[in-house]
């Protein structure tokens, strides 16, 4: 398994409930190494344009300002298979849909404030960590 590198966002939601370090925990135990760290509040423009991929959607604009509500964490994880089992970790978008012990299930409290993002394939993973860290802000 080759070690990958993942875009992960502890979302508002999660960060006003003080369970930055419950998920955390979640990443951790299941081998993911935090290998850069931030925590910062989204302008509108920068949360337009990270989810730019949603703009047509209906959800766009209640998630945008959903997304700059409050501070996020976001960080990148770094392991064997990091996106694949970082998605594992973080279970359906929709906490109903999500299996038990999943992030999802346990700490969601909606489809859109769903306190995690993680980017969902190597290609998204390079551009939205290339997003929010310069090269020199992540452990070698
Ligand atoms: P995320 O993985 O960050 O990617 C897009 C986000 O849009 C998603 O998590 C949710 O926060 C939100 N989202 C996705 N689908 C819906 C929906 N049907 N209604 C509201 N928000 C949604």
């Amino acid at each position: 398994m080759a070690s990958e590198r993942t875009l992960s966002i502890i979302k508002p939601d999660a960060t006003k409930r003080n369970l930055t370090g419950a998920i955390i925990d979640r990443f951790e135990r299941r081998g993911l190494r935090i290998v850069a760290q931030k925590r910062l509040r989204l302008t509108t423009e920068q949360a337009e344009r990270f989810y730019a991929v949603h703009a047509e959607r209906p959800f766009y604009r209640s998630l945008v300002r959903f997304m700059t509500s409050g501070p996020v964490v976001v960080q990148v994880l770094e392991g064997p298979d990091a996106i694949a089992v970082n998605r594992e970790v973080m279970g359906a978008t929709d906490p109903a849909k999500a299996a038990p012990g999943t992030i999802s299930k346990d700490f969601a409290e909606s489809i859109e404030a769903n306190s995690v993002h993680g980017s969902d394939s190597a290609e998204t993973a390079a551009q939205e960590i290339a997003f929010f860290f310069s090269a020199l802000e992540i452990d070698p």
